[in-house]
C-alpha cells in the first residue's frame, strides 16, 4: 500500500466557520481513501497560531518560543481531526518524525501537527514524507494553485498546472523576499521534496474532490510538481 502525507493548512482546517462539518466531511474522505492508502495527516496552525504568534511577539518573545506556541497551536488542530476521525486514527499524536515513522504503518491514520522551531508543518510532511518514502505529499492549502504572484494581488498571474522542483523551489524562494505566494508551500519542504524527487500535488484544501484526486495521484486542478 502506498503512502502519501497530506500537507492540511490550518487556515482550511479550522476556518472558523461551519468547522465541524468540514471536520467531519474531511474525516468521511480520509477513511475511504485509508482503505487504499497509508495516510499520514500534517495539520497546520490556521488562525490560532497567528494570534499567539503575533501577540507574542508584541509582547516581545523571541522567534524560538513563538515557534514553540505554533506547534502547539497545530497540535490542537490536529486532536480535532483525531476527534472526528474517531477509532480509524492513530491514538499517539507525534512530537518527532521519528515517532511519526514508527507509528506509521501500524495501520490506523496517523494524525500530528508541528515538531520542532524553525520550519512549517509543510516542512514536516516533507520529511515524513521522504523518511516513510511516500508515493507523494498534497498540499492542501488556501490557494487553489501555484501562481506566479498572488492572485490576489495581480490580475495577470500566471497560473501553473505543472512545474518541476527546481521551479517550485526558485518560486517559493523568491516570495521570502518579495510579496510571493507564500501558501503554495514552506521553502524548507520544498527542498526537501525536491531532493529526494517526491511529487508534490497543491490543491484548494476545501475542495474534498480536489484532496481525494490529489491522494490518489489522479488529475487535479491544482498544480503538480514532478520532475
Ligand atoms: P503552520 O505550519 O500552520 O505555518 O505552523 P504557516 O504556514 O505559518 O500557517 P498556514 O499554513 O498559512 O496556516 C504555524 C507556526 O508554527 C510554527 C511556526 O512558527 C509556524 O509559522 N511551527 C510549526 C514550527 O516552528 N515548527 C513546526 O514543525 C510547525
Amino acid at each position: 500500500m502506498d503512502c502519501v502525507v497530506v500537507s492540511l493548512g490550518g487556515s482550511i482546517l479550522v476556518p472558523g466557520e461551519r468547522d465541524v462539518e468540514h471536520f467531519s466531511g474531511l474525516a468521511a474522505l480520509m477513511r475511504s481513501l485509508a482503505k487504499e492508502y497509508h495516510l499520514v495527516l500534517v495539520c497546520g496552525g490556521g488562525k490560532v497560531a497567528r494570534y499567539y504568534i503575533s501577540t507574542g511577539r508584541e509582547l516581545g518573545a523571541p522567534r524560538e518560543k513563538l515557534d514553540e506556541m505554533g506547534i502547539e497551536a497545530t497540535r490542537l488542530n490536529a486532536r480535532l481531526l483525531q476527534i472526528a476521525l474517531g477509532n480509524d486514527a492513530a491514538d499517539s499524536l507525534p512530537r518527532t518524525v521519528d515517532e511519526a515513522v514508527r507509528e506509521a504503518r501500524k495501520g490506523r491514520i496517523l494524525v500530528m501537527g508541528g515538531t520542532s522551531p524553525g520550519h512549517t508543518t509543510d516542512a514536516v510532511a516533507a520529511m515524513v514524507a521522504l523518511r516513510l518514502g511516500a508515493a507523494r505529499i498534497v498540499n492542501a492549502t488556501s490557494v487553489d494553485a501555484a501562481y506566479s504572484t498572488d492572485p490576489r494581488k495581480h490580475a495577470d498571474a500566471e497560473r501553473y498546472s505543472r512545474l518541476t522542483h527546481k521551479q517550485l523551489f526558485h518560486l517559493v524562494d523568491k516570495g521570502l523576499h518579495s510579496a510571493g505566494p507564500s501558501d503554495v508551500f514552506d521553502r524548507a519542504g520544498a527542498e526537501v521534496a525536491m531532493r529526494a524527487n517526491i511529487p508534490i500535488y497543491i490543491v484548494n484544501g476545501r475542495d474534498l474532490g480536489e484532496v481525494g484526486a490529489a491522494v490518489r495521484g489522479e488529475k487535479i486542478k491544482g498544480t503538480v510538481v514532478a520532475d
